[in-house]
């Protein structure tokens, strides 16, 4: 079902729109709004799955100019411009307008203006857990970087603690004292609003959504409400990554249940590999496998320690995306001076391995 929101000022043809939405029945309509500001509001809060905008819209801004602030408040939200045969107008989706309605067009053009029919075409992030059974293995390293080194190339991105207690990325980033974090979001449907409030913005622009600032406030957040969080992060972004607990437990079951993509960070150590093989035990009994792509990397991968690459694909049945070598001074030091050392020390070998392992993650999207 879509969620349509119809930006129209003249009421005869609003309710001629109207009609034709309530004939379809993949359709519904949300609101009907004849101007602009009032529009934008309905919009942040509704986040609708299209929206049909009238390109001659007449008041203070254009539909054009409407277009435009719709694509900014909410990207995954289609838009549909409404034009008449004497005004043609093409699809511009870097400008705002990814289709165009031509009145008095019938309910198959419309359909297909609105995608209806089409599967996915809403575009939402993709969501990347980085988990590992055992702590210590370079989740938090990963996750930073990899989460910079997207943002870097143009994407949006957010960085989502999903260690509720005792976190790292409010002591890995520069994050002033009293940022807020996932405690101070409502529960429910109020979570969609506040999101944005409680966002701080990170390295080149990364949104970290951080965890509890102390540690008894873990007991605040519920599983579906940090799944949920996540889920919202990946309507406004292209990725969100998030940093999970080296834990199996209620709300990194919750995370994975959501998730697009485990990445299993794993090193060269007989209870790191022994460890993940139990958790890809879980996650084949819980029916992620063959569901999601469950992708390895190695950290540390310079330190074989009488292992290999092909061993460990070969042990856990799945592939090896990355390699990330060690690097005691430049990753301790990155840690410390809350600097990502993919913008620190770019051209590090560290560095180079996570632009290596970013390349795989979105190629291995694009198949
Ligand atoms: N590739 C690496 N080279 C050198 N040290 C590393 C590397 N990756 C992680 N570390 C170090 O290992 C420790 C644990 O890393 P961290 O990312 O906090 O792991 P986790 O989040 O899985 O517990 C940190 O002190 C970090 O400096
Ligand atoms: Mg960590």
């Amino acid at each position: 079902m879509k969620r349509v929101l119809l930006i129209e000022d003249l009421p005869q043809v609003a309710q001629h729109l109207q009609q034709m939405l309530s004939r379809e029945k993949e359709a519904e309509l949300v609101a009907v709004e004849s101007e602009g500001d009032a529009a934008l509001v309905r919009v942040t809060t509704e986040k609708p799955d299209a929206v049909l905008i009238d390109a001659l819209l007449s008041g203070k801004s254009t539909g054009f100019d409407i277009a435009k602030r719709v694509r900014a408040a909410s990207p995954g939200t289609r838009i549909v411009m409404v034009t008449v045969p004497q005004r043609p107008i093409d699809p511009k989706p870097d400008q705002g307008i990814d289709a165009v309605f031509v009145l008095p067009g019938g309910a198959n053009e419309l359909a297909t203006a609105l995608a209806i029919g089409k599967r996915d075409v809403r575009l939402k992030g993709r969501m990347i857990v980085c988990f590992s059974p055992k702590g210590g293995s370079g989740k938090t390293t990963i996750a930073i970087n990899l989460a910079t080194i997207l943002r870097r190339r143009g994407h949006s991105v957010a960085l989502m603690d999903g260690v509720m207690q005792f976190g790292s990325l409010r002591h890995a980033l520069q994050v002033p004292p009293a940022t807020r974090s996932i405690v101070d979001l409502p529960t429910g449907q109020g979570m969609r609003t506040s999101l944005s409030e409680v966002l701080w913005e990170g390295p080149s622009g990364v949104a970290v959504l951080l965890g509890p600032p102390r540690p008894e406030e873990a007991e605040l957040m519920a599983a579906p409400d940090v799944a949920m969080a996540m889920q919202l992060l990946a309507e406004d972004h292209d990725y969100v990554i998030v940093d999970a607990p080296s834990k199996l437990g209620e709300e990194t079951l919750a995370m994975l249940d959501v998730a697009d993509v485990i990445l299993l960070v794993v090193t060269y150590m007989q209870a790191s590999i022994a460890n993940t093989r139990a958790a890809v035990d879980t996650f084949e009994a819980l029916g992620y496998k063959g569901k999601i792509p469950i992708l390895l990397v190695v950290n540390q991968a310079d330190n074989a320690a009488g292992m290999s690459k092909g061993g460990i694909e070969h042990t856990l049945n799945l592939p090896v995306v990355g390699e990330i070598p060690t690097d005691w001074k430049l990753v301790a030091e990155s840690l410390n001076k809350q600097q990502p050392f993919v913008l620190s020390s770019p051209n590090a070998a560290v560095s180079k391995a996570i632009d290596a392992l970013a390349n795989a993650l979105v190629q291995q999207q694009r198949r």
